[in-house]
């Protein structure tokens, strides 16, 4: 450690060659797999060369070595810093957005491709209008939307032509999951006239692999004049039904910018559906949770809106063990002060969720399916554990992510087996990465 000028101790810093290795190791391997859009052929890479658990034992080396953190990297430009530990995590999110706000400079090259005034990237007064507007359609904080009973319809009628599909061909395959939940996404969101528009799923498509590459790819307004019309058109028709209904409802400002907060809705919603699929894997190699996921199943009307723990409890686990936001980002907007030091104002705070949630030094589940942990108070109470976010930035999606989710797991497996094909789960020890495009199911009815 180190006195500034100022006499301020500042925080450790990583070595020259321990930045190279956070980058080489903890940081490349994340962005080449794609923040915005995931990029198939890299995360297959990435699962074959086991960056997650490699990414994993750096931090843990560099906590031992280096102390709690956060600890600043050697980045040339640019005050970068990696938080260590739980209660720093805590101390970030609920410090949100001031001293750090989550409009950090490189979420909004990223964002800037096709939602510049998305509340993600907004920071004060405008962020404030957007997270209420946010709020107010999604309904957060509320297990059941109050629009559920019209929704659990739309993901129940996709779920059962899924179901058709798989029972025909014996088998389910990640590309026949994915198209069954954009379209039951596309008529929750827009209105079952979006059913079938997935012209519209592929400009957005096209947005964020340009967002992928951040300031180093130019912004093409064509493509974004295009997606942007198309759904204006449908928030103007606010189809009675769908969150266009609520949209037009919601009370607006002139800076609220409706059609720029949408965007995040429709694209958050494909790691929602990897996060389901991923849950349906973890059930197919624990049949023991799975015939207790089917008992909360059994004498439910799946017709009706409700939630169900369990199932719920799944999902949650799916999305700790393979958390699909790899990285939260901050930027902090004062200097703030830390047991070990200093942290400049203006500084980039990394905080890897796939290092919290599968960090065998400090949880015991670490590599283990626990949904009890979601429902005993364990996983609430620890910083270690934030899928969603924490703290006055959560996602304002995660209730509506979770019904959906369960609905739509709840409806596959009510009446059917699915056997993991490939890969190979080990319940004692599962992978660090699950490449969702890879998972395969054997389908039969039961
Ligand atoms: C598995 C699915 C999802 C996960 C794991 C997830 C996770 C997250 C996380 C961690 C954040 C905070 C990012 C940060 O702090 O920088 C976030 C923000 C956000 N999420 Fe989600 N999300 C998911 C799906 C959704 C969906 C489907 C929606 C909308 C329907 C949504 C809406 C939002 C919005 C609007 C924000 C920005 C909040 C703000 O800036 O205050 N998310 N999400």
């Amino acid at each position: 450690m180190t006195a500034t000028s100022t006499g301020a101790k500042s925080l450790p810093r990583a070595s020259t060659p321990d930045t190279l290795r956070a980058a080489a190791i903890a940081i490349a391997p994340m962005l080449a797999q794609g923040v915005i859009a995931r990029r198939p052929r890299m995360v297959e890479l990435a699962g074959r060369l086991g960056t997650d658990r490699r990414s994993v034992r750096l931090l843990q080396e560099f906590r031992r070595r280096y102390g709690p953190g956060p600890l600043r990297l050697r980045v040339p430009f640019r005050s970068v810093a990696l938080v260590l530990s739980p209660e720093h995590v805590h101390r970030v999110l609920d410090g949100s957005p001031e001293p750090f706000a989550l409009a950090n400079v490189e979420k909004r090259g990223a964002l800037n491709h096709f939602q510049p005034r998305g509340v993600l990237v907004s920071h004060g007064a405008n962020r404030a209008d957007r997270r209420r507007f946010n709020e107010d359609v999604l309904d957060t904080g509320n297990q059941v939307h109050r629009m559920a009973d019209r929704l659990v319809g739309k993901a129940g009628e996709e779920a059962d032509e899924l179901l058709r599909t798989a029972e025909s061909r014996n088998s389910l395959v990640w590309n026949d999951f994915a198209q069954a939940w954009r379209r039951a996404i596309r008529r929750i969101v827009l209105g079952d006239a979006a059913r079938d528009d997935r012209e519209l799923t592929a400009l957005l498509t096209e947005l964020r692999y340009d967002a992928n590459w951040a300031y180093l790819r130019p912004k093409r307004g064509d493509v974004r004049e295009r997606f942007t019309r198309r759904l204006q058109e449908y928030l103007d028709a606010a189809e009675p039904g769908s969150l266009a209904e609520l949209v037009a409802a919601a009370p607006s400002s002139a800076e609220t910018a409706p059609v720029e907060q949408v965007p995040q809705w429709l694209f958050a919603s494909d790691p929602a559906g990897m996060a389901t699929y991923r849950a349906l894997a973890l059930l197919a190699a624990h049949p023991d949770q799975a015939g207790r996921v089917r008992a909360e199943l059994t004498d439910r009307d799946l017709a009706r809106p409700q939630d169900l723990p369990l199932t719920r409890a799944s999902v949650l686990e799916s999305v700790r063990l393979w958390p699909t936001t790899a990285v939260v980002l901050r930027d902090s907007t004062t200097e703030t002060e830390w047991d070990a030091g200093t942290l400049p104002a203006g500084t980039a705070t990394l905080i890897l969720s796939s290092f919290f949630h599968r960090d065998d030094e400090v949880l015991p589940q670490a590599d283990r399916f626990d949904p009890q942990a979601w429902l005993d108070g364990r996983a609430e109470q620890d910083w270690s554990l934030f899928p969603f976010g924490g703290g006055p930035g959560t996602c304002p999606g995660r209730e509506l992510v979770l019904f959906t989710a369960s609905t739509v797991l709840g409806k596959l497996l009510r009446r059917h087996d699915f056997r993991l094909s490939a890969p190979a789960l080990r319940p004692e020890a599962l992978p660090a990465a699950l490449n969702p495009f890879a998972v395969r199911f054997a389908v039969s009815a039961r």
